[in-house]
């Protein structure tokens, strides 16, 4: 099956999953959901597949891709598991929002790891990945379904608006509930360390490793996820980001956007929200709701709003690190 330049979006069947598989097996690219945002996949066992990833996303070839299995799938063929804790990770968060990073047995494409001796693998449980994974049969090389720098997506019609004519299927499997990434955690060391945050947390995981680090991604440390250095989930427009005690120099910065005529939202969460008064996205209250909706309210509020003003998310839970990680890139000078 080639690509005719058109791109559909197809809730998931018997009928769509066939054309996906044969998508696939034809080295064309397949976006689907996940229970964190949407990937962009493609059989990570051919190069000129691969290729086609970097290529539509605009992606730089030094950051590698998370290759994506279904559950039945032995990773043992793509990886060494070379620590018992790993094993225990697995019992305990796969299928999940967890990436953990092995050492390859050099199985997939080296355009996958970036010529890195590792190489992520994630095995999802949103039931439309579990269903396309199955139907596949070949392990899936997916980043998020953006293009390169932009909002990962949450929705179909989000890949739609960055990928399309660019891809030849998305299969929509509604809104991505978890909302961000997931956890990227290398497990080749004797400690395990988490390179992105994500929900399956530092405390979650010292619970049933004892331990756990967080590589420290200075931006003069050779990056252990190579993915980290770069400008990452910036909406297409005006950005600021304000401490969560600062809602009344928000409120001011607000009032002088509608003054200078831009139309401004507030990205609101929590209790803040009775404080600030104008156009509100509210996120939630809980780092779960927060997480679940912040892209959607970035990739929501660029279509309509000149400038979104997001706060720091303070709730508590150790799934704010993960959120800040997002939220401090997303608001960035560009
Ligand atoms: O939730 C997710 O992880 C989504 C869905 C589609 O699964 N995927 C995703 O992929 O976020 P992407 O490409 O946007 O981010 C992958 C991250 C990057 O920060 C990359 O550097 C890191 O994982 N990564 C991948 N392979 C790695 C490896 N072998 N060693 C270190 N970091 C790796
Ligand atoms: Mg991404």
């Amino acid at each position: 099956m080639s690509f005719d330049g058109k791109t559909r979006i197809l809730k998931i069947d018997d009928k769509s999953l066939k054309a996906a598989r044969e998508l696939i097996l034809s080295e064309e690219l397949v976006a689907f959901p996940t229970e964190t945002v949407y990937g962009l996949g493609a059989t990570a066992l051919s190069d000129s597949a691969v290729e086609k990833i970097f290529k539509a996303k605009g992606r730089p070839s030094d950051n590698p891709l998370i290759v994506h299995v279904h559950e039945d799938y032995d990773i043992e063929k793509l990886v060494y598991i070379d620590h018992d804790y790993a094993r225990k990770l697995r019992e305990k968060f796969v299928p999940g929002p967890l990436t953990m990073v092995y050492r390859s047995r050099g199985a997939v494409s080296p355009i996958v790891t970036c010529g890195l001796d590792t190489v992520g693998i994630r095995v999802p449980y949103h039931e439309g990945a579990r269903k396309f994974l199955r139907a596949v049969g070949v392990p899936i090389a997916a980043p998020s379904a953006n293009v390169s720098k932009h909002t990962s997506p949450v929705t179909a019609k989000h890949v739609y608006d960055d990928l399309s004519g660019k891809i030849p299927l998305i299969l929509d499997g509604g809104k991505c509930s978890g909302g961000i990434e997931s956890t990227v955690l290398d497990v080749t060391t004797d400690t395990p360390i988490i390179l992105r945050s994500g929900l399956v947390t530092a405390e979650m995981i010292k619970e049933v490793v004892g331990k756990c680090e967080y590589s420290l991604n200075k931006p003069t440390d050779k990056a252990r996820a190579p993915g980290m250095k770069y400008t990452h989930y910036c909406p297409r427009c005006e950005t600021a980001l304000f401490g969560a005690n600062e809602t009344e120099r928000a409120q001011s910065f607000y009032d002088i956007c509608v003054k200078d005529g831009k139309k401004p939202l507030f990205l609101s969460y929590g209790d803040l929200d009775n404080k600030l008064s104008g156009n509100k996205f509210y996120l939630g209250k809980t780092a779960e709701e927060i997480a679940s909706n912040l892209y959607y309210g970035l990739l929501e509020g660029e279509k309509t709003y000149d400038v979104i003003i997001a706060f720091e998310v303070v709730t508590g839970s150790d799934v704010d690190v993960g959120i800040m990680n997002r939220l401090s890139k997303a608001c960035a000078k560009k």
